[in-house]
């Protein structure tokens, strides 16, 4: 028997603005007018990262551009040296806890949970906290709290793992873990949240602070009150969200690659596929390079055409998540100065039936940008006779053996038709299929695409001032 096993596929994510183009509002030699400042803007996104690793010319200003380079660095070094590797590290603290417990809990807001919810809902089997253990390849489930501070969902989650009244249990379906994810270390969702469920974890362990500390994984900066609590605890396992990479450039480090990595996701191939994207990014002219072109697009359909909402219209449940991460990413990165799309995610067919009526015929406020997906991981479903239960009374026997995903590109088709009828402008991600390599092309496409648009326009893509405000006064009132 062979033992070459073979290569999963790496076909690239296309971009595609031809139904855009033949709105009339912009064309594409416009969007090749725009070339020089294109360039200029890749130019100073990668001109970042140098500035922040020599610290030259950094001045007082928000700078987190490490995220550019980390899917490279983390894989040379995981090649050239696995043990001493960050991702080697990630990798064995994965398998350590998926073999410890059945359920893990992810603790944080923003950028410190939305890409993991991004990864697991993308990756693995849409049922997976439902299946049993077997099913589920001995993965643990994965659950998130701390990003709210929300009473009776707080409530919920901890009835679940440890409800009231039922004598405490060691065995392996009963145990669980908390990943606490915070950059800061001091956000008050995610803080009073750990609170919680440490008290929550140390009456399950019985108090033995070894189990304790064993069962929470801290996932934060060099230093601050995370930081400072895992040193309490003892945790012997804690990880850190390097200096230069912000919150929601995030989910490419441990925060994103630990959770991902323990209910079974190939994080390798994730960051192969974020890294092939760099390559792109970095060498293609604009005419192919997909940041290029999708940044181009959405610029001069809001200079030109007034789109100032962008939808992400997931053709794919599992692709929902990502937009929900990616209006995150967006909206703290570009929503400055009284600038800035508002990003929209939608789910289609879903939503065509609550948004759809606006998007056809409301205000000419809209790009949509289709999440298309070529194939799907499982085997297609087909529509099955009625059988001996009628006579065809749903009228549907002439769609008999009709496959979903043919059923579904009638809809992307009919749906686009019908835009472009109306002069809507609809431009198209298309992702081969949902695995780890596509993922990582798309969330890599998406973290430049935002960077590279920040520094065409003026905007600086890094810190969120605007979120201190509300922080600040929410304090006032708790310690006045
Ligand atoms: O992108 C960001 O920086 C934010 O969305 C943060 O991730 C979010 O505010 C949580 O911050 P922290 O990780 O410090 O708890």
């Amino acid at each position: 028997m062979s033992v070459i096993r073979p290569r999963p596929p790496e076909d690239p994510i296309r971009y595609d603005a031809a139904a855009v183009f033949a709105t009339g509002g912009f064309s594409a030699a416009d969007v090749s007018a725009l070339a020089p400042r294109l360039e200029q803007a890749r130019a100073d996104a990668l001109a970042d990262v140098g500035r922040f690793t020599s610290g030259v010319g950094r001045g007082g200003d928000p700078l987190d551009p490490a995220f550019i380079d980390l899917p490279d660095r983390l894989l040379a070094a995981y090649h050239a040296d696995r043990p001493t590797s960050e991702l080697f590290a990630i990798l064995q603290t994965a398998r350590r806890i998926r073999e410890a417990v059945d359920r893990v809990i992810v603790l944080g807001i923003g950028g410190s949970y939305m890409g993991t919810r991004a990864l697991f809902e993308a990756c693995c089997h849409p049922f997976h906290n439902e299946l049993p253990r077997g099913e589920r390849g001995g993965r643990p489930r994965l659950s998130f709290e701390g990003f709210n501070i929300d009473n009776d969902s707080a409530q919920g989650l901890l009835d679940v793992v440890a409800p009231a009244g039922k004598p405490r249990s060691d065995d392996l379906l009963d145990r669980w873990a908390l990943l606490v994810v915070s950059k800061s270390g001091g956000t008050l969702e995610t803080a009073v949240a750990t609170r919680l469920f440490l008290a929550a974890l140390a009456e399950s362990v019985g108090g033995d602070r070894d189990r304790l500390a064993s069962r929470l994984v801290p996932i934060t900066g060099k230093t601050g009150r995370l930081a400072d609590l895992a040193g309490a605890i003892g945790c012997p396992d804690v990880f850190d969200i390097p200096d230069g990479v912000g919150g929601r450039f995030s989910v490419l480090t441990a925060v994103g690659l630990l959770p991902a990595s323990i209910v079974g996701i190939d994080v390798v191939r994730l960051l192969e596929g974020a890294a092939a994207m760099n390559r792109r990014f970095r060498e293609a002219p604009v005419a192919d390079n997909p940041v290029l072109q999708f940044v181009a697009v959405s610029h001069l359909a809001e200079e030109r055409m007034h789109a100032t909402i962008r939808v992400l219209s997931s053709w794919s449940n599992r692709l929902e998540a990502t937009g929900l991460w990616y209006d995150q990413l967006l909206s703290e990165s570009l929503g400055k100065g009284g600038q800035g799309a508002t990003p929209l995610t939608t789910v289609t067919t879903r939503d065509l039936h609550s948004r759809g009526q606006q998007h056809q015929e409301g205000r000419r406020d809209k790009l949509i940008t289709n999440l298309l997906v070529e194939e799907p991981r499982r085997d297609p479903l087909t529509l099955p006779p009625l059988g001996a239960f009628g006579a065809d009374e749903d009228k549907l026997d002439d769609l008999v053996g009709r496959s979903w995903p043919a059923m579904l590109a009638a809809a992307a088709a009919g749906t686009n038709e019908a835009y472009a009828h109306d002069r809507r402008p609809t431009a198209d991600i298309v992702l081969p299929r949902i695995d780890e390599h596509a993922v990582g092309q798309l969330l890599q496409m998406l973290m430049l695409a935002t960077v590279v648009e920040g520094r065409l326009v003026g905007t600086n893509p890094y810190g969120q001032p605007g979120v201190e405000a509300y922080k600040s006064l929410m304090m006032k009132r708790l310690r006045p």
